[in-house]
């Protein structure tokens, strides 16, 4: 193929890395990266549908396509993801002038299935139902990349989830539990250290579940073969005498890849409250690249509402793992997701939550009004839903609990020296530099000299507001090493 392409991501770190994924394979197939979607000969819109505007936003996009295809017929136009999985043959319906509808379980057929489409002559859908276990090379990570930036990686260790969240699409769209095997993650990473990535982002919907699946399997599989073991399940497990202990891997895990060469920060989304283990939180605590930042999803404070949540643990228990994850790991910083007007929430159930989430001093949240999701156990519960204004007015006062102690959070930063990890310029004012600390804060500081997106500095946190610190630079502590991607001028 030639031309250039496009892809549009909506939603989740999942979704981002199967675009990078998308975008890696149509580049190996000889198409280059545009930036304009009006120009572009290849748009893909890689869907969410987890929440519902994300829904009514994809077919706003999709809306603005036609009127582009109507001009220049030969654009073409694929939607993958999850709302492609859910809605297969719908997207097709509403939206004909889509030429390639394909789900979350064939990112690697991405360039094949618009082949298809051209020798066609017209759309193409493509939902698998579930992933081949067997089959590595479907595992998005093994397929080629084009990063969005140089310095920094996304890697999937597990796709699906088994849990039932009653609020949730996932399991819906992405199927059960399949964990990669650890050699291959090692790999990926190791790949990717070579190639100047310094941060990696471990992925998966239950990260703290990872590898038991693939314990259950080695268990089973009778032909005993030492080396694949190692392969499949690390080497601990590798040694394991006889039989193989069924077990998550996780922590295993994070002390293997945070020890790969060349990898400075590790971090990974999403721990599962009800499984986060004492192992985890020790090999957060003594990996020096494990980063200080925990992401754990809270949902409500309510009991009641855990409970019809399906999410297998109390406010108290949670307050518990958390108190556990503090007093194990120094300096910790914790965000954390939670839905508002969850149906049947009452004032008390909502007031509980705002007392949870104070106790918990989160250092972020993402707050979500629940959106009833078609296929979802909670979304049955239609006379119980929760009216817009008031779920609103729960939301504010939610939104206000959390600024209180992420602003506590930053300030308590202040006058320190923090590690940095440079993105950029900043937006607002060019003539700073934007990045993150190791805890995941954003930080705007003065640079002093020239600084390349990618480097390490240290600053100095001079002050600091809800949502970032402001600083200045003390010193350099690494350049980037990933090969940067220069842009042909078109003058
Ligand atoms: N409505 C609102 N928020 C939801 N989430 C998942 N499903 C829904 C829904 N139906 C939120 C959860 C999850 C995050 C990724 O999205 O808080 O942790
Ligand atoms: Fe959804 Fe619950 Fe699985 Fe998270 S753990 S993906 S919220 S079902």
């Amino acid at each position: 193929m030639s031309g250039t392409y496009v892809v549009r991501t909506f939603g989740c770190q999942m979704n981002e890395h199967d675009s990078e994924r998308i975008a890696g394979l149509l580049e190996a197939d000889g198409l280059e990266a545009g930036d304009d979607v009006e120009t572009a000969d290849v748009v893909v819109l890689n869907t969410c549908c987890i929440r519902e505007n994300a829904d009514n936003r994809l077919y706003g996009t999709l809306g603005h396509l036609k009127s582009l295809k109507d001009r220049r017929p030969e654009l073409e136009i694929v939607v993958a993801g999850c709302l492609a999985q859910k809605d297969r043959e719908v997207i097709a319906e509403r939206a004909p002038h889509v030429d390639v509808v394909m789900g979350t379980h064939n990112v690697h057929r991405a360039v094949e299935l618009l082949h298809e489409r051209r020798t066609a002559g017209r759309p193409v859908v493509e939902i698998l139902s579930e992933t081949v276990a067997e089959d590595h090379e479907l595992f998005p990570s093994a397929l080629p990349v084009v990063r969005q930036v140089g310095y920094a990686g996304w890697v999937t260790i597990q796709m699906g989830c088994d849990n039932s969240c009653a609020f949730c699409i996932v399991p819906a769209v992405r199927g059960p539990e399949i964990s990669r095997p650890f050699g291959d993650i090692v790999d990926e990473v190791t790949r990717a250290a070579l190639d100047g990535v310094t941060e990696v982002t471990l992925l998966g919907q239950n990260v703290n579940s990872y590898g038991r699946d693939l314990t259950v399997r080695a268990r089973h599989d009778s032909s005993d073969r030492a080396v694949d073991r190692g392969f499949l399940l690390g080497p601990e497990a590798a040694s394991d005498d006889d039989r193989v202990r069924v077990r998550p891997l996780f922590a295993e895990l994070l002390r293997a890849v945070g020890s790969v060469p060349g990898i400075r920060r590790v971090r990974y989304t999403s721990p599962h409250p009800k499984d986060l283990r004492p192992e985890t939180i020790a090999a957060m605590a003594e990996v020096p690249s494990v980063c200080e930042h925990l992401h754990l999803p809270l949902q409500s404070g309510s009991d009641p509402i855990l409970a019809a949540m399906h999410r297998g643990y109390t406010a108290e228990r949670y307050l518990e793992r958390l108190a556990a994850a503090r007093a194990g790991i120094e300096d910790l910083a914790v965000t954390t997701d939670i839905i508002v007007g969850f149906p049947g929430e009452t004032e008390a159930d909502a007031e509980a939550t705002l007392e949870v989430a104070a106790e918990a001093r989160f250092d972020g949240a993402f707050t979500f009004v629940y959106s009833p999701r078609p296929g979802t156990e909670a979304a049955e519960r239609a006379d119980e839903f929760v009216r817009r204004e008031v779920a609103a007015a729960r939301m504010e006062r939610l939104r206000s609990v959390v600024e209180r102690s992420s602003r506590l959070g930053n300030l308590s930063r202040v006058g320190r020296t923090e590690e940095v990890l440079v993105e950029g310029p900043s937006r607002k004012d060019a003539s700073r530099l934007t990045g993150r600390t190791r805890q995941n804060r954003l930080v705007h500081f003065d640079p002093a000299g020239p600084v390349r997106p990618g480097s390490y500095v240290t600053v100095e946190v001079t002050d600091a507001t809800t949502t970032h610190l402001r600083g200045r630079m003390v010193d350099l502590v690494a350049g980037p090493s990933h090969r940067v991607r220069i842009p042909v001028a078109a003058e």
